[in-house]
């Protein structure tokens, strides 16, 4: 038998001062115990998600009591406003705090310079009003990018050549985000990736005395394949000429991401965003230990049709995977998600399913 060192005194995970009768040693530590019951796992969970961390994405239509099925997007349907206003109590009263207006405008509307993004009479704009008169409590966030309303889908102009003018669009912007929040939308969430898109729309805002209007900046969002549902939900997709790639940031990228969500900061953002979500926790992560702001991230269409395509294919217990994922988000250090299972994940978490 090898003598004992007593030099060691750290006894680490196993009592080396047990007899020696032939059995393995006991270990000393032994973190099952925290995880022996519901109740002790539930005492030392270390995140929470929780409803009012939703936000939920929804599809404007022209139309009547109107709701047409998203393939790509089991679950959810483009609306006409009267539909979503229901669809907005309801998720008000399951407690969200917010949801994310986007446009189906009709092809006839779309120009080259997404002209119909500024027009007040829009479908968000009236969505937005008639959303606030019936349910006055819930939060308005709005896109601000330009690709629901070209006729090239990019969420920028183009130039004869094909360029993206930076500049030229944010001027487009600030007039979509200013008659967006003459409508009364309360979250201005610029999705465009134009530079210097931020501190012009703040400036926009501010002289217009619209100074509570929150921004949600896309900060840091990438040219990612994941967004193909979204773009057959609104019919950009068909259209788009090219790729985003640009504007969108390259998936290789993470210091870009800081310096991206840096600019937006400095020019007066609010809150920022990460976009896609799951693939790029690695980079919640990394901007809310720099920056300690309001962090968001979209569990964008793809991450969603993922989920629902294995669960229809019987691979994955739906339920069960929505929540981890979404949990994931807040371990990654994220303070909201933008998911179309917001109210999947309400019922669930509210235990009534
Ligand atoms: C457009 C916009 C996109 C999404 C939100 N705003 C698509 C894109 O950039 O092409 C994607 C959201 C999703 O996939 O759920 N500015």
């Amino acid at each position: 038998m090898a003598p004992k060192d007593h030099t060691n005194h750290t006894v680490n995970s196993y009592d080396t001062e047990s007899p020696t009768t032939g059995q393995a040693p006991k270990p000393v530590k032994r973190p099952r115990r925290l995880r022996s019951s519901g109740w002790v796992r539930d005492m030392v969970a270390e995140h929470k998600l929780q409803t009012t961390d939703l936000i939920l994405p929804l599809f404007v239509m022209d139309g009547q009591n109107e709701a047409e099925a998203i393939p790509s997007l089991p679950g959810t349907s483009r609306q006409s406003i009267d539909r979503v206003v229901e669809t907005a109590k309801q998720t008000y009263d399951a407690g969200i705090p917010a949801i994310a207006l986007f446009p189906v405008t009709p092809p006839e509307k779309k120009d080259e310079h997404g002209s119909e993004a500024h027009n007040p009479d829009n479908l968000i704009c009236r969505a937005i009003q008639a959303i606030k008169k019936a349910v006055p409590d819930i939060g308005i966030m709005t896109d601000v990018a330009l690709d629901p309303y070209t006729t090239h889908g990019h969420d920028g102009i183009l130039s004869e050549d094909n360029r993206i003018l930076n500049d030229e669009t944010v001027e487009i912007l600030c007039k979509q985000a200013l008659t967006q929040t003459q409508a009364g939308a309360d979250i201005i969430a610029p999705s465009d990736m134009m530079d210097g898109r931020i501190a012009a729309l703040r400036h926009t805002l501010d002289n217009e005395n619209f100074t509570d209007t929150i921004i949600l900046s896309y900060a840091a969002k990438y040219a990612s394949c994941f967004y193909g549902p979204f773009r057959d939900a609104v019919a950009s997709g068909g259209v788009l000429r090219g790729d985003k790639k640009t504007y969108q940031m390259n998936p290789a990228n993470t210091d870009e991401a800081l310096r991206e969500v840096a600019l937006d900061i400095e020019e007066g953002a609010d809150m920022i965003m990460v976009k896609p979500g799951l693939p790029y926790l690695d980079i919640v992560r990394r901007v809310k230990d720099e920056f300690k702001t309001p962090t968001f991230a979209y569990h964008v269409s793809g991450e969603y049709a993922m989920l629902k395509a294995a669960a229809q294919n019987g691979w994955l217990d739906y339920d069960t995977a929505l929540l981890e994922t979404l949990l994931s988000f807040k371990r990654a250090g994220c303070d909201g998600i933008l998911t179309y299972g917001a109210r999947e994940a309400a019922s669930l978490l509210s235990g009534q399913k």
